[in-house]
């Protein structure tokens, strides 16, 4: 029986779209949709999100969500419908970018009434780029840990990461081995077993 198709939601926290962590996006973006995933990839920085406030309101009884108008709105949805989301950052500052961060914090709505059930059960996956050469000091093991730690929180599985180093935009489209971890996931992400 054929299996069921299945829907992948890449996001890029990088705002350089010929950069490094949107060049493996890349990658495993059209290795899914070659092996028969439908893909949809966005750069957050072009999506307006804007901060968690804390208010509290998604944790309210009877809350219905985000009470934020903004970019999010959208890809809480998207989030919804996927069965596997794509993490693509750089690691500024030795952790995941702000843009990924401001997307990952406002995941909390999703954690009020229904306890995350809109992330539970679905695959995870990280891309990270990061310039200096080593995990440890760049800084690159805090963002791997982070994505782990959370995506464990919440019931998620993490199907691969893909890391390592670039500086330039676009210069890890060298890293031959980089960019077929990436393709190799997107297959796998896209034909689970
Ligand atoms: C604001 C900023 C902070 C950065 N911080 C780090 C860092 O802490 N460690 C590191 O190895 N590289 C750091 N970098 C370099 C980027 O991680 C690197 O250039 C990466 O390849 C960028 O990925 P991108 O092309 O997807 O944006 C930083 C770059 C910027 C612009």
């Amino acid at each position: 029986m054929a299996k069921k198709k299945q829907n992948l939601l890449v996001v890029i926290g990088s705002p350089r779209r010929g950069g490094n962590s949107a060049a493996l996006a890349d990658r495993l973006a059209k290795s899914a949709a070659a092996a028969g995933a439908a893909v949809e990839a966005l750069f957050l920085q072009e999506l307006d999100i804007k901060p968690c406030t804390a208010c509290e309101a998604c944790r309210a009884k009877r809350a219905r969500g985000c009470i934020i108008r903004d970019g999010m709105q959208p890809l809480y949805a998207k989030i919804k419908a996927a069965d596997a989301i794509v993490v693509a950052s750089p690691v500024y500052w030795f952790s995941l970018s702000a843009q990924t961060k401001l997307f990952m914090d406002r995941w909390y709505a999703l954690g009020g009434g229904n306890d995350y059930r809109g992330l539970r059960g679905k695959r995870f996956a990280l891309l990270l780029a990061y310039a200096d050469a080593d995990a440890f000091s760049s800084g690159a093991v805090n963002a791997l840990h982070t994505f782990q730690d959370a995506i464990g929180y919440l019931g998620g599985t993490i199907a691969g990461m893909v890391y390592g180093s670039a500086a330039k935009a676009g210069e890890i489209r060298a890293r031959k081995d980089l960019m077929q971890q990436a393709a190799e996931l997107g297959r796998r992400l896209a034909a689970p077993e």
